[in-house]
């Protein structure tokens, strides 16, 4: 499909799909798919590893400083990496899951990796997701899309997400660990999770990937007369 060099925001809450919905919108466009919430889940892992987060959730106010030499970028294989270090899987378990919301909520973290993904959008042609992508990160974004579906069905995507990795979740967890976040993305003051006026909602509680790859590309051709 050819459309021109915009940037496509998608936003929604833990377990909606954004991701997966990113991955095939990209290989459908041939943008470049960026996932903003492997930032702020590196961002975590390297606070854990230093010891600059309790069990309690307090960040060490030494966390700011100690962001200064942490040398976060995609790398050319899209992956999430701390210097030459790909930290893509760990950045992907429960420890860093159910400590990412307080780290996210500090308004450095915030500034640290929006300067990142600003990087990233110079020219266009990408798609980003997150929470506030298309409020925050890229307001001028031409395409906000802002996913949603039940708590139900997203606890399920991760639950089944977690066990393919090896990790052996329980329902109950996964579910209370996702209505956590969802309770701190949305109510923090920093830049919380909200839809933009402009953006499009796309509920996939019931839809396949397909399905959605087929809405995008509907609402794609018709905002840019494509035929
Ligand atoms: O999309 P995800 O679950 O991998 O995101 C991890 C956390 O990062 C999420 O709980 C909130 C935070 N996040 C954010 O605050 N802003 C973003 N643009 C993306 C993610």
């Amino acid at each position: 499909m050819k459309i021109p060099d915009i940037i496509i925001a998608i936003d929604g809450c833990s377990g909606t799909g954004k991701s997966s919905f990113a991955r095939a919108l990209a290989a459908e466009t041939g943008f470049l798919h960026l996932d903003s919430g492997a930032l702020y889940r590196a961002v975590t892992l390297f606070a854990q590893e230093r010891k600059l987060i309790s069990a309690a959730d307090e960040v060490s106010p030494g966390l700011e400083a100690e962001l200064r030499s942490l040398d976060l970028r995609f790398g050319p294989d899209n992956r999430t990496y701390i210097g030459e270090r790909c930290v893509e899987r760990e950045i992907r378990t429960m420890e860093v899951s159910s400590q990412v919301s307080p780290i996210s909520a500090l308004p450095y973290v915030r500034a640290f990796v929006d300067g990142i993904l600003h990087s990233y959008g110079r020219d266009g042609r990408i798609i980003m997701d997150g929470r506030d992508i298309g409020t925050t990160v890229f307001p001028q974004a031409q395409v906000k899309i802002f996913m949603t579906a039940s708590e139900q069905v997203r606890a399920q995507r991760r639950f089944k997400e977690l066990e393919a990795k090896g990790e052996s979740p329980v329902i109950g967890e996964v579910l209370e660990n996702i209505r956590r976040r969802d309770r701190i993305d949305s109510t923090r003051a920093a830049s919380p999770l909200a839809k933009a006026p402009d953006a499009f909602v796309l509920d996939n509680s019931d839809m396949t990937l397909q399905e959605e790859v087929a809405w995008a590309r509907g609402l794609l051709q018709g905002m840019f007369s494509i035929r």
